[in-house]
């Protein structure tokens, strides 16, 4: 009995050594060196200029994703670079930035593994910056509290429920709660560029509007008295960047001209 457990054991380890080699001999040795040029600017050292830092990651060591090269950069080369990032599955959208010409997200964005393409990543465009990969979203965040965001109303069901909405009215809101407030098309929108004091920007006009068309909301009024202006609305000159630009796939331009239709009707 005894021998044949042995044999057994033999077996097995003898088994996990080649089921170890082979998997090395299928892991390709070869490194796949990308070149990596991301925007380097620290607060701390304001004498220096902004500049691009190159890194070099082997792809064959490193997850798909450009958020996967930052972070392998981060843990093993450089610990001071700086970038915000948490769900790693696009539902956060803290990881907004500028990945080869173009506002996405780090974690939904595959690193071109053409080698010979170096891939060149800077913080979403004309936005103040915090560090390195970082904007600052004050004023984004203060646009985006100034359309009160949340349900209005002066009445409430009797018996202390929930508000109900029907089926039809429910998927109006279909393409615009899904929206993470990256400000991936806010900064990709040159109205916003040139106007972001007084321009709401797509992001927070596609929220106005998901509050527009809420029908459980009662505030409808107040709602279009605050956008009826020449700068909150009005400066989107319908150049679409930001839908072409938006990583969850939504419409802002669309809900931008929405509203406009919904102004024009009731005015
Ligand atoms: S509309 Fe799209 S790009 Fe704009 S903030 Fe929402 S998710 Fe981001
Ligand atoms: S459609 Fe309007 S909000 Fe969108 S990028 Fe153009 S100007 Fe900006
Ligand atoms: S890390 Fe959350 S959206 Fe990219």
């Amino acid at each position: 009995m005894a021998l044949i457990q042995r044999s057994l054991f033999r077996f097995i380890a003898r088994r996990g050594v080649a089921t170890t080699e082979s998997a090395m001999a299928t892991h390709s040795t070869v490194p796949k060196m990308k070149t990596f040029k991301v925007y380097r600017w620290n607060p701390d050292k304001p004498a220096e200029k902004p500049h691009l830092q190159t890194y070099q990651v082997d792809l064959n060591e490193c997850g798909p994703m450009v958020l996967d090269a930052l972070l392998k950069i981060k843990n093993e080369q450089d610990p001071t670079l700086t970038f915000r990032r948490s769900c790693r599955e696009g539902i956060c959208g803290s990881c907004a930035m500028n990945i080869e010409g173009r506002n996405t997200l780090a974690c939904l964005c595959k690193i071109d593994t053409n080698v010979s393409k170096q891939e060149k990543i800077y913080p979403l465009p004309h936005m103040f910056i915090v560090k390195d990969l970082v904007p600052d979203l004050t004023n984004f965040y203060q646009q985006y509290k100034s359309i009160k965001p949340y349900l209005q109303r002066s009445s409430f069901p009797a018996d202390g429920k929930e508000v109900p909405q029907s089926i039809e009215d429910r998927k109006k809101l279909d393409g615009l709660y899904e929206c993470i407030l990256c400000a991936c098309c806010s900064t990709s929108c040159p109205s916003y560029w040139w106007n972001q004091e007084e321009y709401l920007g797509p992001a927070v006009l596609l929220q106005a509007y998901r509050w527009l068309i809420d029908s459980r909301d009662q505030a409808t009024r107040q709602r279009k008295d605050m956008l009826q202006n020449s700068m909150s609305l009005y400066r989107c000159h319908t150049i679409m960047n930001c839908t072409r630009t938006c990583p969850k796939g939504l419409n802002p331009g669309l809900a931008i001209a929405e509203i406009k239709k919904k102004l024009a009707l009731s005015a």
